[in-house]
């Protein structure tokens, strides 16, 4: 009897010692996982506002994992693996504002961060994500940042940022993304940075941009983008910086430029452009840095800066240009420093393309 009874009790605690939580301590917090990587249990010991669990091979959260923890800043990312979470697995984080998830396989789903009312910054790069479901972050309407880099995102429904009415950065790089629209951004009205870099964007529709009134920074570098068309910026009135370098682009369209009063600098260096066209950058009249340098221009219109009211440098370094229209720099009365570094033309007349009498002129490193 006594004998069974010992059996018994050492079975137990076999199958107890393979089915218990590990606990260990991580910062102020105990962090409790089982054996297939859930995350069961995160109590708080004392107040700390920040917690890293790294290396825990985490697969999931248990919903009521966390414990009502006081955390305001929360990491998951390096050597986790978390993939399979519901709806709950965020709850009891009352004052999170920093959540990091990157370098994991999340999927997004409606109602996952449903318990993160005061979320301000999201980290989702490097995911898998392929997907983002319409009303996956319905809740978040602190969220000011959201990084979504690095997943396999290759369209955006009308929907899908519906809810994020104080975001002002988005961040979409390298995703193979195709073509951006007018529904693409929608439900941004405060995003002042949008960034979609290596990605594999090859069109914009017209008014893509319209509804981001108050973006001031985009970038699309490494793109595919070919030809830049007339409106593609339209709306985007309090833009100040925009780069669309190597980014394969040829043509850019008359009127590309239209509805941009604040841009303070275009880079398009590194493309393929081969003849700037008359009126290109008209409308541009904050302009002070305009860069082209690495394209194939051989071409500049008579008329081609007309416009730039305020452009102090103009960078054409490593082109095929020739020969300058006369009267290219007319109206040009802030024109600084042109660079025609790496050029056919090695001299030009000042007087003929009218540039003004202070205006440094660049053929040398
Ligand atoms: C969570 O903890 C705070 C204090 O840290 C307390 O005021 C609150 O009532 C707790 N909420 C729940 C649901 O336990
Ligand atoms: C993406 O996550 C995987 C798995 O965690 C990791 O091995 C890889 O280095 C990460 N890639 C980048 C670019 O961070
Ligand atoms: C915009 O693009 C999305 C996603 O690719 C597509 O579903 C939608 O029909 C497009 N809308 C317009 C107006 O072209
Ligand atoms: C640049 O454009 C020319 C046509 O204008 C094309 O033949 C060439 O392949 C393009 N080069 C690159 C690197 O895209
Ligand atoms: C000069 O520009 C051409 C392109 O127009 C480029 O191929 C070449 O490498 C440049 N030379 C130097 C010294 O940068």
């Amino acid at each position: 009897m006594i004998r069974r009874a010992v059996i018994v009790n050492f079975v137990l605690a076999v199958v107890l010692a393979q089915t218990q939580p590990t606990c260990k301590n991580v910062f102020d917090y105990t962090v409790c996982s089982s054996v297939e990587g859930v995350l069961t249990e995160v109590k708080q010991r004392s107040h700390h506002d920040r917690l890293e669990i790294f290396n825990f091979d985490l697969t999931s959260i248990e919903p009521g994992a966390f414990k009502n923890v006081s955390l305001v800043t929360l990491y998951l990312s390096a050597g986790n693996r978390i993939s399979n979470l519901q709806p709950g697995a965020f709850a009891g984080l009352p004052n999170l504002k920093n959540l990091h998830l990157q370098n994991n396989a999340v999927t997004p789903i409606p109602g996952l961060f449903q318990e993160l009312p005061h979320l301000e910054r999201l980290t989702l790069a490097n995911n898998s994500i392929t997907h983002i479901p319409e009303g996956t972050f319905n809740e978040l309407s602190q969220l000011k940042e959201l990084i979504l880099d690095w997943n396999l995102i290759t369209h955006v429904p009308e929907e899908t940022f519906n809810g994020l009415s104080e975001l002002t950065k988005l961040s979409l790089d390298k995703n193979p993304i195709e073509t951006i629209n007018q529904t693409t951004f929608s439900g941004l009205p405060k995003l002042t940075s949008l960034a979609v870099e290596r990605s594999e964007i090859t069109t914009f529709a017209p008014n893509s941009f319209e509804s981001l009134a108050e973006l001031k920074n985009l970038y699309l570098n490494w793109n595919n983008i070919g030809e830049l068309r007339a409106e593609t910026f339209k709306g985007l009135s309090k833009l100040d910086f925009l780069s669309i370098s190597d980014s394969a682009v040829t043509t850019v369209h008359d009127g590309a430029f239209r509805g941009l009063p604040k841009l303070t600098v275009l880079l398009l260096d590194q493309n393929n452009i081969s003849t700037i066209l008359s009126g290109t950058f008209i409308g541009l009249s904050s302009l002070y840095h305009l860069g082209l340098d690495n394209n194939e221009i051989s071409v500049i219109e008579a008329g081609a800066f007309e416009g730039l009211s305020s452009i102090s440098h103009i960078s054409l370094v490593n082109n095929k240009i020739a020969t300058l229209p006369s009267g290219l720099f007319a109206g040009l009365t802030k024109l600084d420093s042109l660079w025609l570094v790496n050029n056919t033309l090695t001299a030009i007349d000042r007087a003929v393309v009218q540039l003004p009498s202070f205006a440094r002129v660049i053929f040398e490193f």
